[in-house]
């Protein structure tokens, strides 16, 4: 099928690149003129695991190009995609103007039946907003459809391959089957196609995210309460995650949810519910639980260097919001360095990919380190922030050699308590015995 999708940003890039790897044609349009030319030569702008891959393989077979011309995307594609950003403006709602932006230009532009596509994430009440503004100029039939997107950043290509269940809100026929057409070879092992309306399609995302934020949020206050009382949270977390009903994902708890979604998307709800009057109680309460926990390490931090951490210096791994990603959005090593950078301390730090982002961000406020032991050279003690798997397994005789102080505060829980006890570190994690 011909396809086209507008935005490359992360949603667009991997939907393009998948689309192109089933034998589609895929036109990937961007205003970003450099962006289109780099990416035209194979380079992909973003970290994910094995999209270089499918990106190279699809490019050289000719079935994914670049077009910085809506019009020669518009003329491509029987399917266009909007991968467009919904940034949160102000005060919480999701930023519709791309997405308008572009369906008025759509409107003009289109000259047969086309299937418009909302893959970002969009309040409910978008597709028909989309609808109405295409149709102001609109020549020609065409079909609005919302069809959210699951992906999680670091394991995308996997997550838009075999996919748990794709949602299609379409209230066409003709868009409908077009769409299974499309995402059939996706669903080959069984996993369902569910078609609704679009509203339902829309608030399917924002319910999935927000329940998500919400199991996570739930598993850290059950960890802080294990500390006041005693109880180990991993043990606990088992006890309950082989309950079918509740289940063993997302259950792992830490120094909060951070990332482009779970934040922004809480958020939207909880906006976007006020607007109609409805107050989601739960929502405010995940927000300001989440807000708390980015620096709940900070307290243990305090007391074990007498609340004096002026001049201390801190080697820190992980800066990502999670592994396998150089995305550091609301990461909460962000928050945490902030507050040491107040209380005068120093920081080292080391990401295997977010480096980057973070000096962009930061400029020379921390000090970046080659590797993840040469951040530890006379630091006060050890931080960690993202379990990446490299931080996993590590010489335990070459941290104790280097730092100043044998302890190691961790964010997410990533050794076993005997294990760090064995080697006479000083260990205090979440919700675990310290
Ligand atoms: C999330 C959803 O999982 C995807 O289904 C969705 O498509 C995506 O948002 C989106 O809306 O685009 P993502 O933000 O990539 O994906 O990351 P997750 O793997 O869901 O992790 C989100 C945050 O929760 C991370 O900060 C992670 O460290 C934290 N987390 C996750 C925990 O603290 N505990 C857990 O048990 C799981």
């Amino acid at each position: 099928m011909k396809i086209s999708v507008i935005g490359t940003g992360y949603v667009g890039l991997v939907t393009g690149t998948c689309l192109a790897e089933t034998g589609n044609e895929v036109i990937c349009v961007d205003i970003d003129e450099q962006k289109v030319q780099r990416m035209r030569k194979g380079e992909v702008p973003i970290y994910e695991p094995h999209l270089d891959i499918l990106f190279e393989r699809n490019i050289k077979a000719g079935r994914l190009k670049f077009s910085t011309s809506l019009s020669e995307g518009l003329d491509h594609g029987e399917i266009i995609f909007l991968a467009l950003p919904t940034p949160e403006n102000g005060d919480g709602a999701a930023d519709l103007s791309y997405v308008l932006g572009v369906a008025e230009e759509i409107g003009n532009l289109i000259t047969d039946y086309k299937v418009i596509v909302d893959k970002s994430t969009v309040p409910v009440g978008t597709a028909d907003k989309v609808k109405k503004v295409i149709a102001e100029s609109a020549k020609c039939e065409f079909d609005v459809v919302s069809n959210p997107e699951f992906l999680r950043e670091g394991f995308a290509v996997d997550d838009f391959l075999k996919p748990e269940r794709i949602i299609i809100g379409s209230s066409s026929e003709k868009a409908t089957e077009l769409m299974k057409k499309l995402y059939k070879p996706f669903v080959r092992s069984g996993n369902p196609i569910i078609v609704m309306d679009e509203r339902s399609a829309e608030l399917t995302k924002y319910a999935a995210n927000s329940f998500l934020a919400a199991k996570i949020t739930f598993m850290n206050e059950i960890a802080n309460y294990c500390e006041k009382v005693g109880a180990d949270v991993d043990q606990v977390r088992k006890g309950m995650g082989t309950d079918s009903r509740i289940g063993k994902r997302f259950l792992f708890p830490g120094i909060g949810y951070g990332g482009s979604c779970f934040p922004k998307d809480v958020k939207a709800l909880q906006k976007a519910g006020r607007e109609k009057g409805y107050d989601f109680k739960m929502l405010d309460a995940i927000i300001k639980v989440n807000k708390n926990q980015k620096t709940i390490l900070l307290p243990k931090i305090r007391e074990y260097f007498n609340n004096d951490l002026k001049g201390k210096t801190f080697a820190l791994w992980g800066l990502s919001f999670k592994p396998e990603t150089d995305d550091i959005r609301e990461a909460p090593s962000l928050a945490i360095i902030d507050h040491l950078l107040i209380e005068g301390a120093k920081i080292n730090a080391y990401d295997p990919e977010a480096m980057t982002n973070v000096e962009r961000l930061l400029g020379n406020k921390i000090n970046f380190g080659s590797s993840m032991y040469d951040v530890l050279q006379d630091a006060d003690a050890l931080i960690i922030c993202t379990e990446w798997s490299i931080f996993r397994t590590p010489d335990f005789r070459r941290i104790k050699d280097r730092l100043i102080n044998n302890v190691i505060f961790d964010g997410r829980n990533v050794y076993d308590l005997q294990d760090v006890e064995k080697e006479g570190i000083s260990y205090f994690s979440i919700g675990r015995k310290d």
